[in-house]
């Protein structure tokens, strides 16, 4: 009798118009099986149903089977899920931990409007995992609002019998959702039960209602990370409205086993073992080496930590000769950590820039080096590259890239400094800015662990011969904020450029960079400094003269003469009035650097009310922070809001 019942759910509404669309690794195979993820390490596949469902408000019923073919008997992949989505596939998904579901950006976003049910196999600390074999239900993010090991409840004893994803076996999984009780059952079983258990594994009591937009897509997604796993999904069932190529389900199909390695694959194997051998012949042989030459007293001390570290080191015999022994004529400049030189490396023919400072402890060395080897791995366009360091006596060396146009300083403060400097512009100008903030979104955002630059000015944006802007020096500001230099026990930045709450906690942020971005793009349009002397009293501070202009409607006068052309007008205004948003007092108003970006790609709108924001901010003074900035991520809403709060609150 429910046996009967059961299969009446399959054969409801068939909507033969409606088709899975693969995407990513995810191919159907030979025997109609829908194959996720391939052999392939590190990627992602899914596939969606190409027309959307009306299940806001309603109950429905889904219900697959799937089956995990890992490469390893003992270790699965990353795993798979079940989704529930307002768009086919969710835009800028992540392989490995993120299951091509989200990223690192968003997710956790409640804009996404995201269900899913999570097959993972794979115990992920950074997301509450309980282990590598369970079953989730995830809201908005990777992080399960409830989740439990993978298995069942028996129907006649009530005991709980364990399953495991990796088995190879197919299995089956009802997703139910009743609408008037609120509630979501999820039931796991071994694909032979024709029918499911009756207690299921998971029951979370949420009305899903507020997260489904009124049209929803559903699909599969599955990731492999270092190891290689087959995540194959074969039909599922949606009451009351779209069915897919339904296996004979009285049939329980056996899965292929995972494809054997290819002979290419052994072959790069062999080569990398090979090339492993190699290094650890050269690695050994300079060891040896190293410690004969120590033997032989020379200063040179390589410590065991130093060897572990990424970048390269030099040797101080190679800067000296490379800058002809520091000569004072090779001196580029003096900064706050040292000085600068100009140098070739012999046989190289590239120019370099070497960077010395000094320290006299041996305290906060090995942080020192760990930063500079992060450092030293960090790849991007924008970004000067560190090719090395070196230690000498209680000297210490950076070695970068020469950027032969040295740094923006000189470009837009050409009055103080340099008069037949030859003005940028606009194009140079707004491709400088667009550089710099792509680079720190990289730092913030796109690497694997979040840098803050904390030093962000003009003279440490540096320019190169096609004129792309490079910020230098980041993250050195940090180590010595970390106590590395026991000289500067200030907070490690440039005055002007230190944002307000930084000065009262002594703690950078990402938006502390964003501050001084922010006043880095208004020097850049006004060609001047932050504090400048002028006749009239009311321009000396830079922020208040343009938004004392811009009050007057007159904001376009801020910009430099020379870029004061019609055409400009567009881009020059919201470059200002940015560069006045991301420089605010008060650090909840900030955007954050993805917003900064979408906002100078034309693709998110400043918002409409910003001048009052900003103007209520200054009236404020004292900034305090309670205000929210309401980003809203989604394509179709791309305006930058502040909640009305905000306003009432200000006054
Ligand atoms: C989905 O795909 C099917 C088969 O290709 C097609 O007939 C149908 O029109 C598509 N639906 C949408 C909404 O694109
Ligand atoms: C796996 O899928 C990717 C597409 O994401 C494709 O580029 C790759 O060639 C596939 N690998 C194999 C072994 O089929
Ligand atoms: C869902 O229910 C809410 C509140 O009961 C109602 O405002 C909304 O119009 C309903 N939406 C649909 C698609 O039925
Ligand atoms: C994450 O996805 C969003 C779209 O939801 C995209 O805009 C963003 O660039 C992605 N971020 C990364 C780091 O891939
Ligand atoms: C199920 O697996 C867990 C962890 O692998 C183990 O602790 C537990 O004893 C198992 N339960 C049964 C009934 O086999
Ligand atoms: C969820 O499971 C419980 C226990 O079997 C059951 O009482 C309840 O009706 C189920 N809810 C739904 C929405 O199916």
């Amino acid at each position: 009798m429910i046996l009967v019942l059961f299969f009446t759910l399959f054969s409801l509404v068939y909507n033969s118009s409606s088709k899975l669309i693969p995407e990513g690794s995810a191919v159907f195979d030979d025997s109609g099986f829908t194959v996720l993820t391939n052999t392939t390490e590190h990627s992602f596949g899914r596939v969606f149903n190409n027309e959307t469902l009306f299940i806001k408000n309603e109950t429905f019923n889904f219900h697959f089977l799937f089956g995990i073919v890992p490469e390893l008997d003992q270790q699965g992949s990353h795993g798979m899920a079940f989704v529930i989505s307002p768009t086919m596939g969710v835009p800028g998904a992540s392989s490995d931990q993120y299951l091509g579901l989200f990223n690192q950006t968003n997710n956790g976003k409640s804009s996404n409007h995201v269900i899913a049910i999570e097959l993972d196999t794979h115990k992920d600390e950074e997301f509450g995992d309980i282990d590598d074999n369970h079953v989730g239900i995830n809201i908005n993010g990777m992080k399960s609002v409830i989740s439990a090991s993978a298995g069942y409840y028996d129907d006649e004893d009530g005991r709980f019998h364990n399953l495991s994803l990796i088995s190879r076996k197919v299995m089956r999984l009802s997703i139910v959702y009743s609408q008037s009780e609120k509630q979501l059952n999820v039931t796991l079983s071994p694909a032979e039960f024709s029918v499911p258990p009756e207690k299921p594994l998971l029951s979370l009591n949420q009305d899903l209602s507020p997260y489904f937009l009124e049209e929803m897509y559903f699909g599969f997604t599955a990731s492999t990370g270092t190891v290689g796993s087959l995540h194959y999904m074969l039909g599922v069932s949606i009451t009351p409205e779209v069915e897919h190529p339904l296996m004979d389900l009285t049939v329980v199909p056996t899965l292929p086993p995972y494809p054997k390695k290819s002979y290419d694959k052994i072959k790069r194997i062999l080569a990398v073992c090979l090339t492993l051998a190699v290094i650890a012949a050269l690695v050994a042989s300079w060891i040896g080496s190293v410690f004969y030459w120590r033997h032989k007293k020379v200063k040179e001390v390589l410590e065991e930590w130093e060897i572990q570290y990424g970048p390269h080191r030099f040797a101080y015999k190679e800067l000296f000769n490379a800058t002809k022994g520091f000569k004072e004529k090779q001196l580029l400049g003096r900064g706050g950590f040292g000085q600068v030189y100009r140098g070739t490396l012999p046989g190289a023919d590239a120019e370099i820039a070497v960077k010395r400072t000094s320290h006299d402890s041996r305290q906060g060395m090995s942080e020192f080096l760990a930063e500079i080897s992060t450092i030293g791995r960090l790849r991007h366009p924008n970004l000067v590259r560190l090719l090395g360091y070196c230690r000498h006596k209680e000297d210490f060396y950076l070695v970068y890239d020469y950027m032969p146009n040295g740094s923006l300083d000189k470009y837009i403060n050409r009055n103080n400094t340099n008069e037949n400097q030859e003005g940028l512009t606009w194009e140079q100008r707004f491709k400088i800015i667009k550089n710099v903030a792509s680079a720190l979104l990289y730092l913030h955002q796109e690497w694997v662990q979040v840098i803050i630059h904390r030093d962000i000015k003009p003279a440490n944006v540096l320019i190169d011969h096609e004129m792309n802007a490079r910020l230098g020096d980041f993250g050195l500001a940090k180590l010595y904020d970390q106590g590395f230099d026991p000289q500067t026990s200030k907070v490690a930045g440039t005055f002007g450029y230190i944002a307000p709450e930084l000065l009262r906690t002594g703690r950078a942020t990402t938006s502390t960079d964003v501050y001084a971005f922010g006043l880095v793009m208004l020097e850049v349009v006004c060609g001047r400094r932050l504090i400048e002397r002028r006749e009239a009293k009311n321009e000396e501070i830079l922020v208040d003269w343009i938004l004392e202009l811009w009050e007057k409607e007159k904001i376009f006068d801020a910009a430099e003469e020379s870029i004061r052309q019609e055409q400009n007008r567009g881009e020059v205004e919201l470059v200002l009035k940015l560069g006045l948003l991301c420089s605010q007092q008060a650090e909840s108003i900030r955007p954050d650097m993805s917003a900064v970006m979408r906002i100078l790609n034309g693709v998110l709108q400043l918002p409409d009310n910003l001048l009052e924001v900003v103007r209520a901010e200054k009236l404020r003074g004292q900034p305090e922070i309670s205000m929210e900035v309401l980003l809203l991520d989604m394509n179709s809403v791309n305006t930058l809001t502040f909640t009305n709060s905000f306003l009432s609150h200000g006054r």
